[in-house]
């Protein structure tokens, strides 16, 4: 007896869920009727050219269903009267689950980075999008000694929630250190956060209400991006010039006009810009004006590459600057610890939504990490990894030089990972991300980190995932892939210019 069931072992769905699916719908519609029997599992098998046992899973979920009935030496029938509250497992996707979705889950920078994760990398590509140490330049051993000292010290102690604020001993350690980069903090002025997206969703939480305008360039963190769109916020592109955001756009807008300016001062968030000076001294003067908050994002703190020192922070000439930073680029992504150094009128809120959203970063790791900074390891770290971030961006640099075709731009970054190639008019980011993959070269387009439509003129590589030798040969296969690019005849597409600011 051939029931007209088809499955396709090639399908997304399972094989016993395709048959379920198949039965269940012909005993709805009614055109299997109650008693009607089934034939035996390994007819069915035969008839369907699989494995039997994929056969009695399915029945034996649609008997657990309600749809069918099965009797010892009989066989399997059609079920008397399939109970109303018979209804297929939730895996089998029959709730609305579309329009149960909230506006934050289908905000549209999410889906956007979605579209690019979906793409199937080519296996053995150079990774110039990542932004993370490679795996030997992460100190295992000594945070592995860290976390045994703190367990054969604190034991059970080290292993309960932490304070609201973060564990003691690492805040003040966080304070010492933010003193000698010049930022006067104190360990009570310090929140530790799960990593500094957390410390960036903590700042947009405590600030933005749904429909709230934010200021950040027109080129940005995706994470941000991601963050604002969370909170229904309506980011709004700040244009650049050399010297930074530019501050006569600033000034012509009305005061109050948003509920923060967020910035990446020292090593932009695709461009690797740094912010001059005499800017940081004119935004500080615009944001007390215009009652509007600095957000200053130090996600690259200390990666410097040239033997000078940073501008002085924002937080450095402003106590009301809200001030963030993190150890994931510095030191190792997976301890998940950044903090904030919050205006001292905003520490209760921030302290308390920190609280309200996950009870504490892990009071380990913030113990190891503190023993970490206790025994001056993160120095010795910086003098192994400072250099080889230098020869990595020296080789991405050579590499760059060696082949890119002179359309293709770009700044020599003093610090940071990131190396910003601004494209000619007659390239899209979306072109190059594609050609560079096909090349078995990873790259970020400048899409994902456009505020809205606003100029995509650019890539971003970073340098501090891949060895000297992968980042020279990706940055030649990149350039011969954007040379092949620039010889096919192109539509020009209309679009803004985005300046990246000065180094
Ligand atoms: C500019 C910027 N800020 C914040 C973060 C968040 O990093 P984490 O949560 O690991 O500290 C990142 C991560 O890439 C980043 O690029």
């Amino acid at each position: 007896m051939d029931l007209g069931l088809e499955v396709q072992s090639a399908a997304e769905t399972p094989i016993y869920q395709q048959l379920f699916e198949q039965v269940a719908d012909r005993v709805r519609s009614g055109a299997w009727p109650a008693g009607y029997r089934l034939p035996a599992t390994r007819t069915l098998a035969q008839q369907l050219g699989t494995h039997r046992n994929t056969i009695v899973r399915a029945f034996e979920e649609l008997v657990a269903a309600g749809y069918l009935v099965s009797s010892v030496g009989r066989g399997t029938f059609v079920a008397e009267r399939p109970s109303e509250s018979a209804r297929p497992a939730p895996s089998r996707g029959e709730l609305p689950w579309s329009t149960l979705l909230s506006a934050s889950a289908t905000a549209e920078p999410l889906a956007r980075l979605e579209r690019y994760r979906r793409q199937s990398q080519p296996s053995g590509a150079i990774n110039l999008a990542r932004m993370q140490p490679s795996p030997e330049l992460m100190p295992h051993a000594l945070l592995r000694r860290c976390v045994d000292h703190v367990l054969r010290n604190l034991s059970a102690h080290a292993l309960g929630y932490a304070p609201r604020e973060g564990v003691l001993s690492l805040r003040e350690q966080l304070a010492a250190q933010l003193a000698q980069s010049g930022v006067p903090a104190r360990a009570e002025d310090i929140i530790v956060t799960t990593g500094s997206q957390q410390a960036l969703d903590i700042v947009a939480r405590a600030l933005v209400d749904p429909g709230d305008r934010f200021f950040a360039d027109g080129m940005t963190y995706t994470g941000a991006l991601n963050l604002f769109a969370l909170r229904g916020a309506q980011v709004l592109a700040v244009p650049n010039d050399t010297e930074g955001p530019d501050l006569d756009w600033l000034c012509r807008r009305p005061p109050g006009d948003a509920k923060g300016l967020y910035l990446m001062p020292n090593c932009h968030n695709p461009t690797g810009g740094t912010i001059s000076p005499r800017r940081r001294k004119a935004l500080i003067r615009w944001s007390h004006e215009a009652g509007v908050p600095l957000i200053e994002d130090d996600y690259g703190a200390d990666l410097e590459l040239e033997e000078e020192p940073a501008p002085p922070y924002l937080r450095a000439m402003d106590p009301e600057v809200i001030y963030l930073s993190t150890f994931s680029k510095k030191l190792i992504p997976a301890l998940r610890i950044g903090f904030i150094v919050a205006p001292r009128s905003m520490h209760e809120p921030l302290a308390s939504l920190k609280h309200a959203m996950d009870l504490g970063t892990s009071a380990l790791l913030q113990h190891a990490l503190a023993e970490f900074l206790e025994r001056g390891y993160l120095r010795a770290h910086y003098q192994k990894v400072l250099p080889e971030y230098r020869r990595r961006r020296d080789a991405l640099v050579e590499g760059l030089t060696e082949a890119m075709p002179d359309e293709v731009t770009w700044d020599v970054p003093r610090r940071g990972v990131v190396l910003w190639l601004r494209l000619p008019p007659e390239l899209t980011s979306d072109d190059v991300y594609e050609a560079a993959r096909r090349a078995g070269v990873l790259v970020s387009p400048g899409t994902l980190h456009a505020v809205g439509a606003h100029g995509r003129t650019g890539v971003r590589l970073t340098f501090c995932f891949e060895s000297p030798a992968r980042i020279r040969e990706g940055a030649v296969r990149l350039s011969r892939a954007i040379t092949q690019l620039l010889r096919r005849p192109q539509p020009r597409p209309e679009r803004t210019e985005v300046a990246s600011y000065g180094i």
